[in-house]
């Protein structure tokens, strides 16, 4: 008999180690001529008679390949001991290439085999060169793939490396960083809401390099800012001639996104006509390019973010609420930053950090005045505000830290402001005022506040100012 594959020595990849198979057959003389097959082609082997030997070995050594013979009892040639013993070992690893021996004939069991797992299969009487062909191309293909695999976790290591910053340290911040870490690496669709510039963006982006998703693309779409006409075309592409302007096939942001995450931001400004083709795609799982009638099916996650509150949007009839029951599998509430303030030392030294390098300044930091009036601004732009700020005091300084008048805060933004915090958040920002106005002088701002001395201490402890 001829061989039926080319005998070629074996690549260089294959040779790199030395390939650790693992022989299982109850027949000695089988088990004996193949270590000596193997051997010649430079494998290390080990060789067991039966199924719990096998996976004793397997729990207990690395291989790069098994042969396992399907029949153990001999009064038996069903295969059905050794089709278990298969399910076993891919319980045990799953990634290890399983090569099943049959019985001449048996052609059914090899296909069962190969159902459950097995990755290639041969009948005995074997001929030598075409098992060592078999084995050796199934040693390249788990060579690769474990290659390719460590790739990803690599990549994925570097770029959760890039990561945005996030900075969250405050009481405030607590639950969200703690549901971003326990939904962030899941396929959850996550609907992000917050107030302007309160970090819906890096959020969707720290979610997004989490996942396992992180060594894909996260693609965003600015569903408000688009035409309505462009809307489908945009997010699920079209195909050359779809309508007049329709020039060339174009990949919609979907396809896109295949494999990886779809950031949908300003989602409540979809219009209701194009919020139903979004229902629709998001349900199936599927899409049609506009002027096709192939349809692809589509792996992304969705994330979506909104600075509108969604419940009351339905309930106007403006948004769909089987849209958002889609959108909010799971959502994270960003709170404005005006109830976290704990947090704004340390965002603004980041962005001062940030800019000091971009501008090439070399600043301490700020000065305590300047800090003060920081933790004391009502921050109606939120972090983005922060962000700016400190970028046009880095811009202005002329000395080595930041003064207040560098940070140019409009006291206007507070007045107007006042009317929408919190009764608790207007006490709380009035001390801080008068402490500072006051140097931290107790008997000072509680004179100015008009309250007693002790009655100002009970309410530095309440809101955690003493
Ligand atoms: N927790 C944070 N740590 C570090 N940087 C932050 C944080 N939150 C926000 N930022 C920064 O503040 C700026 C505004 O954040 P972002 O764009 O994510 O806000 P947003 O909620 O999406 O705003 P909008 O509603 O206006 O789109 C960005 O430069 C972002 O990097
Ligand atoms: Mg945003």
């Amino acid at each position: 008999m001829t061989a039926v594959f080319p005998t070629h020595p074996a690549p260089p990849a294959v040779m790199e180690a030395v390939a650790r198979v693992l022989i299982a057959d109850d027949q000695p003389d089988v088990r004996e001529a193949l270590r000596m097959l193997f051997k010649a082609e430079g494998y290390r082997t080990e060789a067991v008679s039966n199924p719990q030997a096998v996976l004793t070995a397997i729990e207990s050594q690395d291989f790069d390949i098994a042969l396992i013979d399907l029949n153990y009892a001999r009064d038996t040639t069903s295969g059905r001991e050794g089709l278990d013993l298969l399910s076993q070992i891919l319980a045990i690893d799953s990634t290890l290439p399983i090569v099943v021996m049959t019985a001449w004939g048996s052609v059914e069991i090899a296909v069962e085999a190969m159902r459950r797992g097995a990755r290639d299969f041969i009948q005995k009487p074997w001929e030598n060169q075409r098992l060592l062909a078999i084995v050796r191309t199934q040693l390249e293909l788990s060579r690769a793939l474990r290659q390719a695999q460590r790739l990803e976790a690599e990549n994925r290591l570097l770029r959760a490396h890039n990561r945005p910053t996030f900075i969250a340290e405050s009481a405030a911040m607590q639950p969200v960083l703690q549901l971003m870490s326990r939904i962030g690496p899941s396929d959850a669709n996550v609907l992000i809401t917050g107030e302007h510039g309160t970090g819906k963006e890096v959020v969707a982006q720290t979610l997004h390099a989490l996942s396992s998703r992180a060594g894909k693309a996260m693609v965003t779409v600015n569903t408000g800012g688009m035409p309505e006409g462009l809307f489908e075309s945009e997010l699920f592409g079209h195909i050359k001639g779809a309508f007049t302007d329709a020039k060339a096939d174009r990949v919609g942001r979907f396809e896109m996104a295949q494999g990886g995450t779809l950031f949908l931001d300003e989602i409540a400004n979809v219009p209701p006509s194009q919020q139903a083709k979004l229902l629709r795609v998001l349900e199936s799982g599927e899409l049609q390019r506009v002027g096709s009638s192939r349809t692809q099916r589509v792996d992304v996650r969705v994330i979506s973010a909104t600075n509108a509150n969604l419940a009351q949007e339905v309930a106007a009839g403006r948004f769909r609420e089987d849209l958002l029951f889609r959108l909010n599998t799971v959502e994270i509430h960003l709170p404005p930053l005006r109830e976290r303030r704990d947090d704004i030392p340390l965002l603004a030294m980041h962005f001062l950090r940030q800019y000091g390098q971009r501008y090439r300044k070399n600043l301490g930091g700020f000065d305590a005045a300047a800090m003060q009036a920081l933790l004391e601004h009502p921050w109606p732009g939120n972090v983005r505000e922060l962000d700016h700020a400190t970028e046009r005091a880095v811009l202005m300084s002329t000395e080595g830290v930041i003064r207040t008048a560098d940070l140019a805060l409009r006291i206007r933004d507070t007045a107007q402001r006042l009317e929408d915090m919190s009764l608790e958040d207007v006490e709380s920002f009035l001390i801080k005022k008068a402490l500072s106005r006051y140097s931290g002088n107790i008997s000072q701002a509680a004179e100015a506040l008009g309250l007693s001395r002790s009655a100002l201490y009970r309410r530095l402890q309440k809101y955690g100012l003493s």
